[in-house]
């Protein structure tokens, strides 16, 4: 048995295509998302098409972890500041050495949920593609990629499990790398919050990309300071990312057409974040490129003024021209 904590537009995903392939699966979340989901059932789509459909009496909700669980895996998919909360819950109920993939954005989620939870057994995850709520209880997949975890024989058992249901697992002795090249496509996270639209048509404004450009410019700068080369995580290389992002937008419709599938759903979940009041992951991403600077002497003023505008959100909170964060950005 699998054991989602924390259902939402990743657990649900992940832990409904897995019951979907028949491997049984808990869900722990919070009594809005399980309501929805008793009303509604699962409704899982993506880009390619396919539909899956699971009825809410074959779901198991919960509240609270159920007392005597002991899940082969436990799938770990709050966001970055409920982390710590959720480890402590998991410390607390699972039986000691329970394996627990963080499938969570940024570097330190693995690290803080070992730190909360010290008789687990944490192991890193990195999840690619994008996952949206469309409406209660259906979750869509609107890009592509596929997972990686850091290699453990808990995670190898489960690997044809994974296999089946259409989630391979890329298996790493370290995942830091990889992590580091999916934070840099996260870098978008902001720039497609503040800017209000759907990410497709943000990465179609040239302004919105010379902004994420700028974002990894300067955190490939750190990275190298920071001795750190971080994994190919989309379809080029991180450091052929910001020419690709700056060319004209004719240009880029072109090449981005022939490597970079998103569809019209697709949006960064730290959109619903700002616009639901709730604590973003800016801290996870911009964050940990001003923590690193920082760690080697370097300085990141273009990650640290994006923590700022996303911090200044709720106090002004409507939707951001690309030139008006362009300006803010000092691009
Ligand atoms: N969505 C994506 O496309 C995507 C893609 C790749 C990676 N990720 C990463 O995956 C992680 C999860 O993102 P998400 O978009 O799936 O977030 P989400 O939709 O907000 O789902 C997390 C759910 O867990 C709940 N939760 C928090 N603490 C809990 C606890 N102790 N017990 C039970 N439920 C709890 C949250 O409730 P509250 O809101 O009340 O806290 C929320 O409903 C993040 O690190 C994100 O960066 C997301």
């Amino acid at each position: 048995m699998i054991l989602v904590m924390g259902a939402g537009a990743i657990g649900c995903y992940l832990g409904g295509c897995l019951q979907a392939a028949g491997v049984p699966v808990a869900f722990v979340g919070r009594p809005r998302v399980l309501a929805a989901l008793r009303a509604h059932g699962l409704t899982l789509t993506d880009l390619d098409g396919h539909t899956q459909r699971i009825e809410s009496a074959a779901l198991s909700l919960h509240e609270a972890i159920p007392p005597g669980l002991a899940p082969a895996l436990v799938l770990l998919a709050v966001k970055s500041g409920a982390t710590a909360e959720a480890a402590r819950q998991l410390d607390a109920a699972l039986p000691s050495g329970t394996p627990v993939v963080s499938m969570q954005n940024g570097l330190s989620n693995a690290a803080t949920a070992q730190a909360a939870a010290p008789t687990l057994r944490l192991l890193a995850g990195m999840v690619p593609f994008n996952i949206a709520e469309l409406a209660p209880g259906h979750y869509h997949r609107g890009t592509t990629g596929e997972l990686a975890v850091q290699d453990a024989p808990a995670v190898r058992a489960l690997q044809d499990d994974f296999r089946r249901a259409g989630l391979p697992l890329h298996l790493h002795a370290d995942l830091r790398a990889v992590q580091w090249g999916k934070l840099l496509l996260n870098l978008n996270n902001p720039v497609n919050a503040l800017s209000g639209l759907p990410l497709r048509a943000q990465l179609m404004d040239r302004g919105y990309r010379q902004c994420l450009a700028a974002l990894q410019t300067e955190a490939l700068q750190v990275l190298r300071g920071a001795n750190i080369q971080p994994a190919q995580v989309g379809a080029l290389p991180p450091q052929r990312v910001p020419p690709l992002l700056r060319l004209p937008s004719p240009l880029f419709r072109l090449i981005a057409a022939r490597m970079l599938r998103i569809d019209r759903s697709a949006r960064s979940s730290m959109a619903d974040d700002l616009s639901n009041g709730r604590p973003t992951e800016i801290d996870a991403l911009c964050g940990e490129v001003l923590r690193l600077a920082e760690a080697h002497g370097l300085v990141a003023p273009v990650n640290a003024r994006m923590v700022g505008l996303v911090k200044a959100w709720p106090e002004r909170p409507v939707a951001m021209s690309s030139a008006a964060m362009k300006k803010a950005l000092h691009l």
